[in-house]
């Protein structure tokens, strides 16, 4: 695959910057591009070493210079693509450097690196400009008068700068000619009324996000001779007033992009906008404070993507097929919605995305049966108060369904196992913690190979794990944790598959560990803890290179460790508690460094696309290259799952999600059977925030190396039986927030009660007759009675004291999906490494499972 975005990039630079003619440049234009390039690499830079001074160099060939064919003459030039190339410091922005050249149509200056603000000098030259893209610099004040000149000026972008000022009194409302304006991410007033641009008979396409909109006092807007295609102010509410629509919007007959959102609109949903501006397509009213239910007269055919998440919407969505008979897109999570998801939904036969979740839905007396027979393929349902059972229809159906999220709802009864389920698009699969019981779905394993994500977590699933699942090469986070399941782990889980992330926590498996995942390089979390697994950890394990987070807390394994366990170079977190293990602690665990440069948290994105109703619009502006096509405002809904991990320690209470993975470490051996002596290399992990060995049977000192441990936050050695002094040098470890020597034999004194050890009560030392010193007091010789030295340490009686319930160390995985709206272009002219990524996208688009989708991307094809 990778090869050929490069192509794709190549094709693109070709596209935009190649010139195919054979008459040679002008003179004077050369030279002008030459101060161009002394520009650029003053004082002493090495960019665009292909422009050159040689008489014979025809720089209309040169990269990032488009000449027009007949006469030669430059009509665009380009340093945002060139940029993509090379790097280069600081330009301060001068346009006197481009007046030499006559018939330039059209400059772009993006990505440029641009400082400084707009001098007059040398723009008023430019009258035959048409397209100025100075996005993506750092330019700043206010846009300086003379740009007013600019009288051919139909594409003007001046995106992600630091501009000020108000945008009525700028030379902007004199540029008539213009189609296309762009300034979002910039520090502009808008005035709500835009009455200042009511002369610009030719804008189609305004697009103003995080700037500030100021609501004007009584302006009466007379009809404007503009008629927008596109009109997009998120994220402009003002600081001091309360958000009012901008009147403009009762009379554009051919808007088909509103987007609205991030404005704390209050109020009714704004019926009247797409009421009387009848051609709306795609409507992004999220995060706002709206209320009630939307209502309309009479129906919007033409609105095929709406976004109205994070409201404060209610009602029923009864009618929602009503008034959007046409939708493609719905997008109502985080609201207060109510009832059902009405019949009539069968009837909406465009609708490919739903989102719902986050709502206080339920199914009434039907299952989920609207949303069959129609061509949804992204589903998520997740946090309401849906119920029910599933049928056989809802897999069966000719639904293409590619990314389904039941998950946090009270659904119940069995998953129906049927052999004749055709149902191979499948990719994400979320039906965590409801209440389904009986078999796990065998025919998953048959059909769907293409299967990316199952969470089956926190239901009553029983039986064994089907071996069928083996079959799921593609399969990369596999959760089925909280459940009822039994039998051993299926050996058949090999190194055919791509597995990474494994929770299997909390069920009823038993038997050994024999041959599951063996010679995996993929598997990087291992989670089999609270279930009935026993006998050793398999010599093997060395065979999993990839191995990061090791779980088997709470089984019967037993037997010393093997040495092949330090082979696992990027174990970070190993938790072995509450096991039957015996033996030395492994001296070659000091070899793990457990810190990891690898990203281990599970981190995969989808996209639900509104291109198509972008579509009408690119047709339209078809003057426009490819380049500023990508350039529009791709707003894409993106799902973003990661590998979330709860890390708890006494005294701080800290919830990451994802990345904490990537720093996070720790090692539990407590409440097992080891003797022996703390080695001392432990002391060489330096990157430990946790340590548990409590509740063992470990003698001898504690090493003072403990010392050289200086991230960490919890460390537990208690009930044991080790002796000597405390080493003093621990009161260096200035993280140390939880820490017990507990019921031991230690003696001496305390450590120094200052740093974090000044923090530590009597319970951390208590049960150790000959230890004395601060917080202990004079008297605390005392000994609870029954307490000894060395617990017996039976599974149970440990369960009961150990870190769990103590919240010292505590782990906890879960998926966590976040919904953010992306806004591809923001990223598109930043580098060649996103415009990498983003043929890498759409090229996931034609494989994967967006298939459905792809007919908007036609657009792609040269
Ligand atoms: C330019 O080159 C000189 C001499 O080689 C060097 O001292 C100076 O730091 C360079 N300046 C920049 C901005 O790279
Ligand atoms: C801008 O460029 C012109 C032409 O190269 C040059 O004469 C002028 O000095 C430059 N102005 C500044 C402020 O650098
Ligand atoms: C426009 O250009 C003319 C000369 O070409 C100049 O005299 C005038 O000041 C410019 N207008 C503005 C607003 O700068
Ligand atoms: C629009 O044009 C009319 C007639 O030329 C003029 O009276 C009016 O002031 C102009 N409005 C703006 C905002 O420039
Ligand atoms: C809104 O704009 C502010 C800057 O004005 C920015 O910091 C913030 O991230 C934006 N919020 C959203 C949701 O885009
Ligand atoms: C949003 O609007 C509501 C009522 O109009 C107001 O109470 C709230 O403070 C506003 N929120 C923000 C973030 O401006
Ligand atoms: C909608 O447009 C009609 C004319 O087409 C106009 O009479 C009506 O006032 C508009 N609605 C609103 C709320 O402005
Ligand atoms: C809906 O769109 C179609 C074409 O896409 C257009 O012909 C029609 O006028 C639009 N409907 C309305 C009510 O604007
Ligand atoms: C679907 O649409 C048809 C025709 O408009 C209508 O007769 C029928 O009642 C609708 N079905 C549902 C379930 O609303
Ligand atoms: C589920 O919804 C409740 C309230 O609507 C919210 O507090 C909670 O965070 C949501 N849970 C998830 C996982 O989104
Ligand atoms: C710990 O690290 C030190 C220095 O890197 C090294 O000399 C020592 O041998 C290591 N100890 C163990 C037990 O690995």
């Amino acid at each position: 695959m990778r090869p050929k975005w490069d192509w794709m990039v190549v094709i693109l630079v070709l596209l935009n910057g190649g010139c195919y003619c054979c008459c040679g440049c002008l003179e004077q234009e050369r030279t002008a591009l030459l101060e161009i390039k002394a520009w650029i690499n003053h004082p002493n830079g090495s960019a665009l070493e292909f422009w050159v001074k040689s008489l014979d160099a025809d720089c209309c060939e040169w990269m990032g210079v488009t000449c027009r064919t007949t006469k030669g003459q430059v009509t665009k030039i380009s340093l945002g693509d060139l940029r993509a190339y090379w790097d280069w410091g600081y330009l301060y922005m001068n346009a006197s450097l481009f007046a030499p050249f006559k018939e330039l149509k059209s400059l772009d200056l993006s990505v440029s690196n641009l400082h400084g603000s707009l001098a007059c000098e040398g723009w008023s030259e430019l009258k035959n400009l048409e397209e100025l893209d100075l996005s993506y610099n750092e330019l700043d004040g206010v846009l300086p008068p003379c740009l007013s000149n600019l009288s051919s000026l139909q594409v003007m972008d001046l995106s992600y700068n630091h501009f000020g000022g108000n945008i009525a009194s700028s030379p902007l409302v004199d540029l008539i000619s213009l189609e296309y304006l762009a300034f979002p991410g910039n520090n502009f007033q808008v005035p709500n009324s835009f009455a200042s641009f009511s002369n610009h008979s030719n804008l189609k396409f305004i697009w103003g996000d995080d700037n500030e909109v100021t609501p004007e006092s009584a302006v009466e807007m007379s009809t404007p001779k503009f008629q927008l295609k596109f009109f997009s102010m998120s994220n402009c509410s003002s600081k001091t007033r309360k958000a009012e629509y901008p009147n403009f919007l009762f009379y554009q007959n051919d808007l088909k992009f509103l987007d609205l959102s991030y404005n704390n609109f209050s109020g009714l949903f704004p019926s009247w906008l797409v009421e009387n501006n009848t051609g709306i397509q795609t409507l992004i009213m999220r995060d706002n404070s709206l209320v009630g239910t939307p209502k309309l007269h009479y129906p919007a055919h033409n609105l095929s993507s709406i976004d109205i998440a994070s409201n404060k919407l209610g009602g029923t969505l009864r009618t929602i097929c009503s008034i959007f008979p046409n939708l493609e897109h719905l997008i109502m999570p985080d609201n207060g919605v109510v009832g059902t998801i009405p019949p009539c939904f069968q009837n909406m036969s465009r609708l490919q995305y739903l989102d719902l979740s986050n709502n206080r839905l339920s199914s009434g007396k039907q299952e989920l049966l609207p949303l069959f027979g129609i061509s949804l393929w992204f589903l998520k349902l997740s946090n309401n108060s849906f119920e029910g059972k599933i049928s056989a229809e809802f897999f069966n159906s000719s639904t293409p369904l590619c990314y389904v999220y039941l998950d946090n709802n009270h659904f119940f009864g069995h998953i129906p196992d049927s052999a004749s389920i055709e149902y191979p698009l499948l990719h994400f699969f979320d039906i965590s913690n409801n209440h389904f019981s009986g078999m796990l779905p065998r025919w998953l394993g048959n059909i769907s190979s293409d299967i990316d994500a199952i969470d089956f977590s926190k239901n009553q699933f029983e039986g064994s794990i089907p071996e069928e699942f083996c079959n799921l090469l593609n399969l990369d986070y596999l959760t089925l944790s909280e459940n009822s399941l039994s039998g051993s782990i299926p050996s058949c889980f090999n190194s055919s598959q791509s597995i990474s992330h494994v929770h299997l926590h909390n069920n009823k498996l038993s038997g050994p560990w024999t041959y599951a995942f063996r010679n995996n390089s993929y598997l990087v979390t291992l989670d089999l803890r609270e279930n009935g697994l026993s006998g050793p950890i398999p010599e093997w394990i060395g065979s999993l290179p990839s191995l990061s987070i090791l779980l088997l807390k709470q089984n019967k394994f037993d037997g010393p460790l093997p040495p092949q366990l330090c082979l696992l170079k990027e174990l970070s977190i190993l938790d072995l508690s509450n096991n039957e293990f015996s033996g030395p602690l492994p001296l070659c665990l000091s070899n793990l460094n457990f810190s990891t440069i690898e990203p281990k948290s599970f981190d995969v994105f989808s996209y639900a696309v509104f291109l198509q109703s972008f579509e009408p619009i690119i047709h339209d502006i078809d003057k426009l290259p490819l380049a500023r096509l990508l350039h529009r405002k791709y707003k894409w809904p993106a799902l973003i799952v990661k590998e979330g991990i709860e890390f708890t320690t006494k005294r701080l209470f800290s919830t990451y999600k994802g990345t904490i993975l990537d720093y996070m470490s720790g090692i539990d051996l407590s409440c097992n059977k080891f003797s022996g002596e703390i080695p001392a290399g432990i002391g060489n992990i330096t990157a430990l925030r946790a340590l548990n060995l409590s509740h063992n049977k470990l003698t001898g000192t504690i090493p003072a190396t403990l010392s050289n441990l200086g991230q960490i936050e919890s460390l537990d050695l208690s009930h044991n039986n080790l002796n000597g002094g405390i080493p003093q040098q621990l009161v260096e470890l200035h993280f140390l927030s939880v820490f017990s020597v507990a019921y031991n034999n230690l003696s001496g004194k305390t450590p120094e009660w200052k740093n974090q050890f000044g923090t530590f009560d009597a319970s951390s030392y208590e049960g150790n007759p000959l230890l004395s010193g601060p917080p202990l007091t004079n008297e605390s010789i005392e000994i609870e009675p029954q307490s000894q030295p060395i617990p017996d340490g039976t599974v149970n009686e440990c369960r009961e004291d150990s870190f769990l319930d103590m919240q010292d160390f505590f782990v906890s995985f879960g998926v966590s999906y976040t919904m953010v709206v992306v806004t591809i272009a923001a990223v598109l002219y930043i580098n060649l490494y996103w415009r990498r990524l983003w043929f890498y996208f759409i090229e996931e688009l034609i494989t994967g499972c967006y298939y459905f989708v792809l007919d908007s991307f036609r657009m792609f094809s040269c």
